[in-house]
């Protein structure tokens, strides 16, 4: 390999700088270019040694890695941030990543998990630089489009509802879906489904979509993005519904960062009236940033153990994120599929009251996913189908717009992916 991957090794800990050190100098392809015993002395190498990779820990003297992170994240591009940090400290794998680190090491690692960590980090980073080439080459800087008269109006409007389950498999695209068709046609409001499922989103093959564009083709072009263009990428669903998909490769997830998602459901809340989002099960920085700012979080869970212990889990993260309960609507899935287990049992172990129940409709369901068809336009009269209307009118009278009285002890809620 005839390129070398710089690294630059921040901590406080000599034997730790030498071990890294050590381990890395067996590796061809990578070069340890410097090492920095702080924070800040990490930021000023950085910047004198324009490293590929940043190998930063968390807690030292003077300036902390967070600390760190954002500055470089700042300061200095192209030095990716990969953040060691050990056991116990898991606030701050949400600090680091919000400070823009990419990858988070749980110490002890092993040499190969650190040197896979390296060499991921590094790709990600030489394709998104690729990408930006690319784009700002074929285009030219444009002044944002102004948003349109109905724009205004319906600025912020958009509610956006979470699909999220601890465990995968337990039917959250599939009821996202059927949800939001079901929205559509109920409510006959402007409904988006959005696929943050990002590595292997399936919404595409439920409602038989084309799947030629999606959420890439929208980061490929952000700095140009304007509410036309994402009305181009979406893809047209039943009942009028938009589709923004999923990428169509595993790989390209990595390139959708928080500030994309941040960027697109700002526009996407003044576009529709309702967002439905499906999710993967994995906790990372982006499903963070959206479980913040929803209005509403359906978690979907079903009668066997492994899901139940996730949802528990699940529950439990959200609390220690001060989400609270109101926000969050449980649903049971395939709720008749086990007889040892019923909704009492569950509420029971989970502590935490089943709103909506779905029944399991093997034959209905497989059908309509092998046709592409969403069951509550085939079946609107099924069981299945019925609950999914249930859940729609449960979710939709969320917060009504009815004014405050002054004395409200309400925080007032930023608008979405508005933080910064
Ligand atoms: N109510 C139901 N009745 C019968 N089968 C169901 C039901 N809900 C889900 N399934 C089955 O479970 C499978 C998984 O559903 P789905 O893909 O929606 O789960 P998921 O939670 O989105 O999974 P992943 O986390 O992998 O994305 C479906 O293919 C379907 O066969
Ligand atoms: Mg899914």
């Amino acid at each position: 390999m005839s390129e070398q991957i710089k690294v630059l090794i921040v901590d406080d800990i000599q034997s730790t700088l030498d071990n890294l050190q050590k381990l890395l100098s067996f590796e061809p392809d990578i070069q340890v270019v410097g090492t920095a015993a702080n924070g800040k002395e990490g930021v000023e190498q950085a910047k004198k040694l324009a490293p590929d990779i940043v190998l930063m820990d968390v807690n030292m003297p003077i300036m902390d890695g967070i600390q760190a992170t954002e500055t470089l994240a700042q300061e200095v591009s192209g030095s990716p941030v990969i953040i060691m940090s050990v056991q116990g400290e898991r606030d701050y794998l949400r600090r680091a990543m919000q400070s823009g680190a990419r990858e988070f090491l749980i110490k002890p690692f092993s040499g190969d998990e650190l040197i896979a960590s390296i060499r991921r980090v590094y790709q990600l980073e030489q394709k998104k630089e690729s990408f930006l080439a690319k784009t700002t080459a074929g285009t030219e800087k444009a002044p944002a489009a102004p948003p349109d008269g109905e724009t205004k109006q319906r600025a912020e409007r958009g509610q956006v509802f979470f699909f999220y389950s601890g465990k995968g498999g337990v039917g959250k695209s599939l009821v996202a879906a059927n949800l939001a068709v079901s929205m559509a046609n109920e409510t006959k409001g402007k409904v988006a489904l959005v696929d943050l499922d990002l590595q292997f989103g399936d919404i595409g093959v439920l409602l038989n979509l084309d799947h030629s564009q999606g959420i890439t083709d929208l980061i490929e072009n952000i700095d140009h993005m304007d509410q036309e263009f994402i009305r181009e990428i979406m893809v047209d669903g039943p009942f009028g519904i938009k589709v923004l998909l999923a990428p169509i490769s595993p790989e390209l997830a990595d390139l959708v960062t928080v500030d994309h998602v941040r960027r697109i459901f700002g526009e996407l809340r003044k576009m529709f009236d309702y967002i439905i989002v499906d999710s993967s099960a994995h906790l990372g920085e982006i499903n963070l940033e959206v479980l913040d700012h929803a209005d509403r979080v359906v978690v979907v869970t079903s009668l066997s153990i492994p899901a139940i212990k996730n949802t528990k889990l699940a529950l439990k993260i959200f609390d220690s994120l001060s989400i609270s309960p109101d926000r969050v609507v449980l649903l049971l899935n395939k709720s008749d599929a086990h007889s040892e287990f019923n909704k009492e049992s569950v509420e029971a172990n989970l502590r935490f009251p089943i709103a909506g129940q779905i029944p399991n409709d093997p034959k209905l369901v497989i059908n309509s996913i092998n046709r592409g068809n969403p069951f509550v336009t085939t079946h609107p009269e099924s069981e299945i189908s019925q609950r999914i209307r249930e859940l729609v009118a449960k979710l939709l009278p969320t917060p009504a717009p009815t004014p405050e009285p002054e004395s409200a002890e309400k925080k007032p809620r930023k608008g979405l992916f508005a933080r910064r």
